[in-house]
């Protein structure tokens, strides 16, 4: 996954691009580049650097380039290493044309192949290069036709070539012959175009646009668009003329503020109290009839009534709050539930069932393998003729205006601010309030939980913005110090049972991409089937111990690891039993049910500190990014 901007307009483009770009970071940083047309000679130039967008800034210091048009990029490596040669822009061979792209060309090697057999030669290994090869092609043979140099000539010469494209993309194109236009398109990708004063800028996400503009025209999904400074052609892929109206971005998607933080990642754990009170304020009212609360999801009734099974779809993160939701909707609204990782269901769904929901749970809202796998189920339900299969579809995303947006109807908007860290924090926590909100509502429409538990539910969810609040107060400093003893450690176990085995599976991948420490997330009771081989004491246990079901069991699996020298901290109240932790991560008391939203705060804490305290690059750790866009 990488990000582009394009921009044409009257305002120099440089400073447009590389604002851009800055924003754009998160999406990947491996190497970062700009073409941009000068204004006297219509020729191209391209700048462009290995790793972080600072080394292109520093490379451009001492360049004047005057141009008004051009395009940015910044990568996220998938076909060739992150270097210079494969860092985009890339042009074809009289450097006439400029492309840069995000996605993945998937019939790139047969096309290269004929290009290469007719004399092209290249000078990357990615996948995009064939595009302005393919592009100049499509103009030598368009000129035959007499057609003029501008923009409408490029941008059927852009159409045809995407003709012959598989994958998906979205890409923006320069070419020296109209030196006013550019082209962007998009498959399977996003883009979104910014309608500035005096400029158009285009972009893979919001905040690449929100500091010129809060006007803008997402594209729809195979579209292709001509942009000059006197306006903008949208076509469908019938080549159909598109004609929309702007909408405005809310205020909640253009702001990227660090505040007085050190890391986005540590604002954004510090942001989870507010994310609290802004779920309890949007989505839970209180019927002034009856005094009840009510879930203020957008969908009625009727469409929870006819629901038996629920199957959830998502990666990563995400999947690690689904398995939490799952827990709720099984064993306190006793809906049969499944959680999938979207990469593998893509591949081999279940069997179809009847009347079933299916969630797609992405904060991102582009992750392709999600988007892709919420794609499959919607085409084989929508093949059968039989009512009681056609698809029931939800969406939990922060990016309701993203691809995962417009394939599904129903969204529960997990209204969490944009979150800048690569490791997700607030997302995850806001994506777990969604599903108490859907446990809460499936429990009230099925009769399946008395009214007293949902009761007393909500009561818990209504006291938390001031309990998290307290908990990271208190745990910053004492997981600062924790992270002083432990930055050097090499691998570490985290347990977890019950609806508190996901926060396990969190903590872990929460230490190891943002810290590289190996960690891993165990089901406290399968210890003993083989994990346990792995302790001693340079092994470090993190042990989720809960009061409540499980609470006995937990402490009994900590104490197997104890007696195997291992070190052990517990993320539990301080009670009978908690003694046995060598350092006790202090959470409130609350009812289990609730728990998942306390213990995940101290885990995060602690591992931004080991991470921040190894001198790593908490917000843009190594090979990832924030949205996975291939597959
Ligand atoms: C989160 O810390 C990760 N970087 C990653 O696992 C992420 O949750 C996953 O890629 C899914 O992203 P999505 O929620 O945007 O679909």
């Amino acid at each position: 996954m990488c990000g582009i901007v394009a921009v044409t307009g009257y305002k120099k483009a440089l400073p447009l691009l590389i604002n851009g770009l800055e924003k754009l970071e998160y999406r990947g940083y491996d190497s970062a580049g700009i073409a941009i047309i000068n204004p006297d000679t219509n020729f191209i130039s391209c700048n462009k650097a290995e790793g972080k967008l600072q080394n292109l800034k520093n490379n451009l210091n001492d360049h004047n380039l005057p141009g008004t048009v051009g395009i940015g990029h910044t990568r996220w490596a998938t076909h060739g290493k992150p270097d210079f040669k494969n860092a985009h822009p890339h042009t074809d061979s009289s450097g006439n044309i400029a492309v840069v792209q995000n996605g993945i060309i998937e019939n790139f090697q047969d096309l290269k192949n004929k290009l290469e057999e007719e004399g092209i030669i290249f000078n990357s290994d990615t996948d995009t290069e064939v595009i302005p090869h393919l592009i100049q092609r499509e103009l030598n043979t368009l000129s035959k036709l007499n057609l003029e140099n501008n923009g409408s000539t490029l941008l059927v010469a852009v159409r045809n070539v995407l003709s012959d494209l598989e994958g998906s993309y979205a890409l923006a194109v320069l070419w020296s012959g109209a030196p006013n236009s550019l082209v962007v398109a998009r498959r399977q990708a996003p883009l979104i175009i910014g309608l500035g004063e005096g400029e158009f800028i285009c972009a893979s996400d919001t905040p690449a646009i929100a500091n010129f503009t809060n006007i803008i025209l997402p594209m729809e999904d195979e579209e292709i668009a001509l942009l000059t400074p006197l306006g903008i052609e949208i076509y469908d892929s019938n080549n159909e003329r598109q004609y929309r109206n702007p909408v405005s971005l809310k205020v909640s998607e253009q702001i990227m503020d660090k505040m007085n933080f050190k890391h986005y990642m540590l604002k954004e754990i510090f942001d989870q109290p507010q994310t609290a009170k802004n779920w309890l304020e949007n989505y839970l009212i209180k019927n002034s009839d009856n005094g009840q609360y009510q879930i203020n999801y957008p969908f009625d009734t009727e469409f929870f009534k006819s629901i038996e099974r629920i199957e959830i779809i998502a990666c990563g993160t995400s999947k690690h709050a689904a398995m939490v939701g799952s827990f709720l909707l099984e064993q306190f609204s006793g809906i049969p539930t499944n959680v999938f990782y979207a990469s593998e269901f893509r591949y081999s769904p279940p069997p179809l069932l009847p009347n079933t929901l299916t969630i797609g749970v992405t904060q991102s809202g582009e992750t392709a393998d999600t988007i892709a796998a919420i794609d499959m189920e919607i085409k084989r339900r929508s093949s059968i003729e039989n009512e009681k299969f056609k698809p029931n579809l939800i969406a939990i995303t922060n990016r309701k205006e993203s691809s995962i947006g417009r394939q599904v109807l129903n969204i529960i908007d997990i209204c969490a601010g944009i979150e800048v860290g690569v490791a997700a924090t607030k997302t995850f926590f806001a994506q777990l309030l969604s599903f108490y909100g859907l446990a809460i509502k499936f429990a009230q429409i099925k009769g399946n939980q008395s009214s007293d538990e949902i009761g007393k539910l909500i009561n818990e969810l209504i006291k938390l913005p001031p309990l998290l609040e307290d908990l990271l107060d208190k745990h910053n400093k004492s997981s600062e110090k924790l992270a002083h003893d432990f930055f050097n450690i090499k691998d570490v176990i985290f347990l977890g049972r019950g609806i508190n085995y996901p926060i396990a599976l969190e903590g872990a991948l929460k230490l190891k991409e943002i810290s590289y420490i190996h960690a891993a997330g165990y089901p406290a009771g399968e210890m003993k089937h083989g994990p346990i081989a792995l302790l001693d004491k340079k092994v470090p246990v993190i042990s989720i111990a809960s009061p409540g079901e499980v609470f006995d069991k937990v402490i009994s699996n900590a104490q197997e690891a104890k007696a195997r020298d291992s070190y052990l901290i517990g993320i539990a109240p301080e009670c009978n039993g908690t003694e046995i932790f060598d350092y006790l991560m202090k959470v409130p008391s609350s009812n289990e049910w609730i728990s998942p939203l306390l213990n995940i705060l101290p885990l995060q804490l602690l591992s931004y500190h080991i991470a921040a305290h190894r001198g790593l690059d908490v917000d843009q750790p190594r090979n990832l990014a924030k949205s996975v866009t291939v597959e």
